[in-house]
């Protein structure tokens, strides 16, 4: 599919006059990193993610339709009019308090995908949104939270054209969350998601994520993963900045190339089961990612003390047990340990033991493989 194949032929928005949808969407975690981006948010190589399952965010979509022109007819006359005419016009509030801040990233999201959804145009727009983590826990918010208003725009959409295919609305859906935030589009549907045209991978596409439809071995069914919240401040480098510091990069040609390789890889290890070539590859790909904003220019550190204390406390469980507990890292200083079921019982044990102390006020988040998002 195109980017042509997005743009609503027909709609007529006054069938609806109001109407609202609420949509709960899950956080993932890449397996092999997307770092690095061309416009408009075109990954430069393809990535993979677990879909989480407690992570998530519910945001519900309240529209009404707007007047007529006619009656945006002010005293001040046609310059009011036009504006009224070509600006969105929303509120939004996170967790019950209305927040301005927001409003600047959303509104440009509602600029990018205007030519794809012009319908919301026709509407006044109150989103309500929510997380089911600490706001400021570090954990990225904005997959779960543009892959939920991706949908709800969708399920706007559908009510336009009742005959849109389950398959056209899961790929627009993702589609358009992926011009709100590149990793987003991995958070809609499936438990093992890959974004980026690759030719392993049937169907893979730049423009959005799809489900991963190989075969995928029993020892990953319901993997684990463990969010140990190291640091739960705000990010000193913004993913934005932090990609486009790999124009240029010294290392970027070959790190696009390496990731591509590891997909190809990671198809084989989900297959085969093989759990020692699975931790290898995915704390390569973490060290990697992070070894990318080492080397950029500005160059910058995300990770913390507590960060490596904990990697070598992983390490040695390794060296010591017979374990496949693996750790990696998003943009940011928090750890994710992924660990298959079976090991629940030992990896629990050790995390209260070992690692809690590392944590801010000894917090943590238990998570596990989910299937992606529902509509409430
Ligand atoms: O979706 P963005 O633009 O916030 O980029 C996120 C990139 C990483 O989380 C670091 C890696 C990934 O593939 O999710």
């Amino acid at each position: 599919m195109t980017e042509q194949d997005f743009i609503p032929q027909y709609y007529d928005s006054s069938i609806l006059t109001e109407g609202s949808y609420t949509w709960k969407t899950p956080s993932n975690i890449a397996l092999v990193k997307y770092w690095g981006k061309k416009d408009p948010q075109i990954p430069e190589n393809t990535s993979i993610s677990f879909t989480l399952n407690n992570c998530h965010t519910i945001t519900s979509m309240e529209f009404i339709k707007r007047r007529s022109e006619s009656d945006h007819i002010s005293d001040q006359g046609e310059t009011l009019k036009q504006v009224q005419r070509d600006e969105m016009n929303f509120e939004i509030y996170f967790e019950g308090e209305k927040k301005e801040a927001f409003k600047p990233k959303i509104a440009s999201f509602f600029e990018r995908i205007k030519r794809y959804a012009p319908y919301l145009n026709d509407y006044n727009i109150v989103i309500n949104s929510k997380n089911s983590f600490p706001h400021s826990s570090g954990i990225a918010s904005s997959a779960s939270g543009m892959s939920a208003l991706a949908l709800c725009i969708m399920s706007l959409e559908k009510e336009f054209n009742v005959s849109m295919t389950d398959d056209y609305f899961y790929k627009k859906a993702s589609f358009l969350a992926r011009l709100g935030s590149g990793s987003a589009c991995r958070s809609i549907k499936g438990e093992i998601v890959v974004w980026g045209k690759h030719e392993l991978i049937a169907g893979s596409s730049d423009l959005y994520g799809v489900e991963f439809a190989d075969e995928v071995h029993e020892s990953f069914k319901n993997y684990q993963d463990t969010i140990l919240l190291v640091d739960t401040g705000e990010k000193q480098v913004s993913s934005t900045v932090g990609h486009g510091l790999m124009h240029g990069h010294p290392f970027a040609k070959e790190r696009f190339k390496q990731a591509e390789e590891n997909i190809s890889k990671i198809k084989t290890v989900l297959k085969s089961g093989d759990l020692k070539t699975f931790v290898n590859l995915v704390e390569s790909e973490a060290l990697t990612l992070h070894s990318m904003m080492m080397t950029s220019n500005p160059y910058f550190i995300l990770m913390k003390p507590n960060t490596l204390k904990i990697i070598n406390k992983i390490w040695e469980y390794r060296a010591t047990t017979n374990s496949n507990l693996c750790f990696t890292l998003d943009a940011g200083a928090n750890v994710h340990l992924l660990f298959p079921v079976i090991e629940k019982e030992n990896v629990s044990k050790f995390v209260e033991k070992e690692l809690a102390q590392y944590c801010q006020n000894n917090q943590y988040i238990c998570d596990i493989v989910g299937n992606g998002a529902t509509l409430l």
